[in-house]
């Protein structure tokens, strides 16, 4: 028998192993000063496109002002206690109703984190008798909720109809042998590729089959949709979806999230969710937090406005240079480059050091060996002139890329690492 810690001796893992070249700079980096689209990085400026603050109201004066009022208040105690036993208040509930009325749902009910809170959602749902379908490149935070179904699950190929198709073929004849149903789940906005999950063709299917459809839409609430209610607004499918989940942490700029749909669902979810019901209550700065930032998200459409101003000069600006960004239909925005990873992490640094440019950077095995993603998040803080720096910038390494500059560099790297 082996010691349980032998095997993280002797392997990091495929991230873990670059960690001694990566933590600080590349992985776990620490961006400094007040969010908005120009930070602090290693004490240089740096024109920040990381952050998923949407609509620009992390730092907005009037939601600065409220969180600073709601601490003073409460405190960050208050309530204590889950929400079942003493964590229960007005302000909760309010939230609730509110968030219910603006994404078109009878009913919400609040997670303290999304991805303990979908995880439960999953869970809850479904029972050992039922069938799972859902799309190959769903977050880590469904895969997880599928890792906790004792029954059948399957996937379908990433935003294939066809694929899904096939799939609740099998899992409708799974499903006919068991007694069981069919929970079928996309996003609706892919966060890594920034495509739309197909939920109008997904929804379209429930003429031919018997499923109940879940639909995170962490990236699409408060960027998508007429009002903001996101990718199933977008798509004039809202109705058809049966639970709707969102997150604060986006376009909310904040902790917790929820979910939404028929009463009665809601209700069952209420009383049945591990994550939520074993867990001390979102706390009250957030419940209150949330409150101005829904009412900023209904009243301020110029910030989307702005957002997309931002993301169609930068998406087209990309676009017009050459630049590969794949088939993004959201404001997530992917810049797919050919390189390894030694060469990724020199870009990367060209890129923070000599242009200013904060971005996140994708590798194997998030993607395929062989690609580099560097992937830009616009917001409505940023400006043209910060768009106009950064395609410059993206013109400059695409050029130090292609004429080898970047594998000279890296060359150390490799030979540090054994390569
Ligand atoms: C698609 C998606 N779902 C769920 C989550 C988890 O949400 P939270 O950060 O509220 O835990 C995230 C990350 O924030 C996400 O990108």
């Amino acid at each position: 028998m082996r010691d349980l810690f032998d095997k993280i001796y002797k392997d990091k893992g495929p991230l873990g192993k670059w960690a001694a070249h990566a933590e600080g700079y590349f992985v776990f980096p620490k961006l400094e000063g007040e969010i908005s689209n120009r930070m602090k990085f290693q004490g240089k400026d740096v024109i920040t496109w990381s952050i998923n603050d949407y609509l620009g109201l992390a730092n907005h004066p009037e939601v600065r002002k409220v969180d600073a009022e709601a601490a003073a208040q409460y405190g960050s105690a208050y309530p204590m206690g889950a929400r079942m036993m003493s964590g229960h208040t007005e302000l909760h509930e309010q939230l609730q109703n509110e968030l219910a009325e603006f994404v078109s749902k009878e009913s919400a009910y609040l997670l303290n984190f999304g991805y303990q809170g979908i995880m439960s959602t999953i869970d809850a749902l479904v029972g050992k008798d039922d069938v799972i379908v859902y799309d190959v490149d769903t977050h880590a935070c469904i895969i997880d909720g599928v890792r906790l179904h004792p029954g059948k699950r399957f996937t379908y190929m990433h935003n294939d109809i066809e694929s899904l198709e096939k799939n609740l073929q099998r899992a409708t004849k799974m499903a006919e042998t068991t007694g069981g149903g069919i929970l079928v789940i996309s996003e609706g906005v892919f966060g890594m590729r920034g495509e739309q999950g197909r939920l109008k063709e997904i929804v379209a299917l429930k003429q031919k089959y018997n499923f109940r459809f879940l639909v995170d839409d962490a990236h699409g609430f408060g960027t998508l949709g007429k009002t903001g209610a996101g990718a199933g607004e977008e798509q004039g499918v809202q109705d058809d979806i049966d639970v709707y989940f969102a997150t604060f942490a986006k376009s909310l700029a904040s902790t917790g999230a929820f979910i939404a749909g028929d009463k009665e669902i809601v209700d069952y979810l209420k009383y049945n969710l591990r994550s939520q019901m074993f867990a001390k209550s979102l706390q009250m700065q957030l419940v209150v937090g949330a409150l101005k930032r829904l009412d900023m998200l209904r009243s301020m459409p110029e910030l989307k406005n702005k957002l997309w101003e931002n993301t169609n000069a930068l998406q087209s600006g990309l676009k017009s240079r050459g630049f590969d960004i794949g088939t993004t239909q959201s404001c997530v925005t992917p810049v797919y480059l050919n390189g390894s990873i030694p060469e990724a992490m020199a870009l990367v640094k060209d890129l923070r050091e000599n242009h200013g440019i904060f971005c996140s950077i994708v590798v194997y095995p998030v993607i395929p060996k062989g690609l580099i993603l560097l992937r830009l998040i616009p917001t409505a803080t940023h400006t043209l002139e910060d768009v106009e720096l950064t395609l410059n910038a993206f013109e400059a390494i695409r050029e130090r890329l292609e004429n080898g500059t970047y594998k000279r560099m890296s060359a150390s790297i490799m030979a540090a690492m054994g390569e």
